[in-house]
């Protein structure tokens, strides 16, 4: 991010326009750790000095297709059958042909059965509060009735990460940015959105009206602290001085449904919401690994809890995964400690085979690292209560990438290893508040920003995304894997022992290295069956179908002309055989949107998908506009595309024109 915006603020404050993401280019991790970069050309250069660079690259990926570059190769036929959608970059959203895409719900439609009428030059935080919020990311759907296997009716659980505040509100008159009413605008447009839907005899859905589940969370919404850290000093306020109960949820990214049906809302970007000094700051060490205040918001002139100096702890008190119970709009949202504090990318589950609950997420900033939590007990399939506090007690661990194709699953207990008083972790309560700092301290390996962690239950594999690192210096590359100034990401398979999620070493290999093939600059890592349109760059949120497929969706940030030289989108992506490795383009979003949020219905039959911040992100380098986008002049008006309505974020339904399984 590059704009700042003083307009009528009090204090010095980013105005929240381009990609979030972008701020992550200061990295707040002092660690020396080999990077992960370091470990895999560690790994490929070993392997160099008896193949060569393609005979490298095939033998990290296990296929014998794979290039930097070339002519495609034959390969077996594709998983996915689709009119493969071509490159580039417009106004509008594109579908492969024979897919319909409609707009489901946008920013600023009804949510809540009272809601009043979105007028874009006349917001307020109590109207906004029960319309559809900001930025949707994470989209997860519960079908009805609860415990069927239903396509045709569900609640759709979706996150509002952040806001952009200069194309959100006119730039003169009522609800210009920097006042108190913008701020409540801003909080009443973050949280989440529970909405029921369903798909009518014509094949097309929507949103049910005034229906008992419907709901809004927003950074208002109290919810409960629970797990180790719950009630620890660090957590109390003069709002809660027992530390158990948090107004509000911020910057929720990506998430995951649990087995029992429950929405986990990722905590990602929190820092940017405090304004404050750390000097003399009794959290000084802890924030400053986190980055707060990060200042990007001016709530904390309006509110005390978003001043550090006036609330010390509040800090403290984001940075987890909120578990939401979609089924019952009055229960509390929870924020679970035991599952760690970083900024959370997202919450992906998967049941081990011994019942116990697997929890995979990454921390995304450049040179933070990817977590794995398991339950203590046991998940009930038979009775929902039953796992209500299940992730309230287990094991946290990090990842260590071993050069030889080994990651390391490292436990942050208390007591264990550097873990101890003499670091200044009392008890595990410090470790879950400071998990980067505990983290830092086992030597966990920095990586290139985790995005999402994907465990396909089909084969038990686990993908992340990295999606970038453009800080990653020359002296931390090696000869053969050079990704110094890494703009377009990687994606990384893990492989459990036996299908054990909870066993303590797994191996790892890289799926694709993103960029063009056809630049060898890029040093891309893509099967040879990839065609111009199948390459992506900086892989973000992903999604494994009910066939087991993988899909990958972009967010290349204001950074798309450089990294790509076109829009960010949805791929689908070969995980095996020997067309491992290909991707094969099926959407595309509008000129400044980032694609968030894929999710299947169990039948595979829809596709909905996130449309992040319209207009936005790199419309600077966008032919023919040129600049960047306020509202009363954006460089898209999708998708209503009408005079003075502002570009609105919002969720697309994909299904296949006739009917049929999204991707054949
Ligand atoms: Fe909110 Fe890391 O994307
Ligand atoms: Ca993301
Ligand atoms: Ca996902
Ligand atoms: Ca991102």
């Amino acid at each position: 991010m590059s704009q700042t915006d003083s307009r009528n603020t009090p204090t010095s404050v980013n105005d929240g326009f381009d990609s979030i993401d972008d701020p992550d280019d200061v990295p707040s991790n002092p660690s020396t750790m080999p990077t992960f970069g370091d470990v895999l050309s560690a790994r490929l250069g070993r392997r160099e000095v008896v193949r060569g660079a393609l005979g490298t690259a095939a033998a990290l990926t296990g296929s014998a297709v794979f290039t930097m570059g070339g002519a495609p190769a034959k390969a077996a036929p594709s998983r996915f059958n689709f009119p493969e959608l071509q490159r580039g970059v417009d106004e509008t959203h594109h579908v492969a042909e024979g897919y319909d895409a409609d707009i489901l719900i946008r920013w600023g439609d009804p949510v809540e059965a009272d809601a009043g009428t979105f007028d874009p030059t006349k917001q307020s935080g109590s109207v906004q509060s029960k319309l559809f919020g900001y930025n949707n990311d994470f989209i997860g759907f519960v079908p009805l009735p609860f415990g069927s296997k239903s396509s045709k009716r569900g609640l759709l659980c979706i996150n509002h990460e952040y806001t952009n505040r200069s194309i959100m509100f006119p730039s003169t008159g009522n609800g210009t940015a920097g006042s108190l009413r913008t701020a409540e605008v801003e909080m009443a447009c973050h949280g989440g959105s529970v909405l029921e839907i369903r798909r009518d005899d014509n094949g097309k859905w929507s949103v049910v009206n005034n229906s008992s589940y419907a709901r809004r969370i927003t950074a208002h919404t109290p919810m409960l602290l629970s797990g180790p850290a719950a009630g620890h000093a660090r957590l109390r306020t003069s709002a809660d001085p027992a530390g158990i109960r948090v107004n509000g949820t911020v910057n929720n990214c990506a998430g995951g449904i649990t087995p029992w049906g429950t929405y986990l809302m990722a905590e990602e970007n929190f820092h940017n919401y405090f304004l404050g000094s750390l000097d003399g700051h009794p959290e000084s060490r802890s924030y400053k690994r986190y980055g707060i205040p990060g200042g990007r918001y001016d709530w904390g002139n309006f509110d005390r809890r978003w001043n550090i100096n006036a609330e010390p702890n509040e800090p403290n008190r984001f940075g987890w995964i909120v578990e939401v119970d979609p089924m019952d709009p009055a229960a509390m949202p929870v924020k679970r400690t035991a599952l760690g504090r970083f900024k959370h990318e997202g919450a992906e589950t998967i049941v081990n085979g011994d019942g116990r609950l697997v929890v995979y997420s990454g921390d995304d900033q450049r040179f933070d690292y990817v977590y794995r939590f398991i339950s203590k007990g046991r998940v009930d399939m038979e009775d929902r209560d039953a796992n209500r506090d299940l992730l309230d007690d287990g094991v946290l661990s990090v990842a260590k990438f071993e050069a030889d194709g080994s990651v390391r699953w490292m436990p942050l207990v208390w007591g264990r290893g550097p873990l101890t008083p003499d670091n200044g972790f009392s008890s595990q309560a410090d470790i879950l508040i400071e998990t980067r700092r505990a983290a830092d301290l086992l030597g966990a390996t920095p990586m290139d920003r985790p995005e999402d962690v994907q465990p396909n239950p089909m084969t038990n594999k686990v993908y992340f995304t990295l999606t970038n690192n453009s800080k990653r210096k020359a002296a931390q590359l090696d000869k053969v894997n050079t990704r110094a100034k890494n703009i377009w990401g990687q994606i990384v398979e893990m492989t459990p022992p036996d299908g054990d999620h909870a066993a303590p070493v797994f191996r790892w290999d890289i799926l694709v290295q993103c960029g063009d093939p056809k630049k060898p600059e890029t040093k891309a890592i893509w099967n040879n069956a990839t065609s111009d349109n199948g390459w992506f760059a900086c892989p973000d949120n992903c999604a494994v179908d009910a066939m087991g497929r993988l899909w990958i969706a972009t967010d290349q940030g204001s950074n798309w002309a450089k990294a790509s030289g076109a829009a960010d989108g949805l791929w689908a992506l070969e995980t095996d055989g020997d067309r491992r490795g290909t991707g094969r383009m099926f959407f595309r979003v509008p000129i400044g949107a980032e694609l968030c949020g894929p999710c299947f219905t169990p039948d595979d039959e829809t596709l909905f998908l996130a449309i992040q911040h319209p207009a936005t992100d790199g419309a600077t380098h966008y032919k023919g506009f040129e600049k960047k986008s306020s509202f009363e002049d954006p460089a898209t008006r999708w998708p209503d595309f009408k005079p003075g309505m502002p570009p609105r974020p919002s969720v697309v339904a994909i299904t296949k024109k006739g009917g049929g399984k999204i991707g054949g």
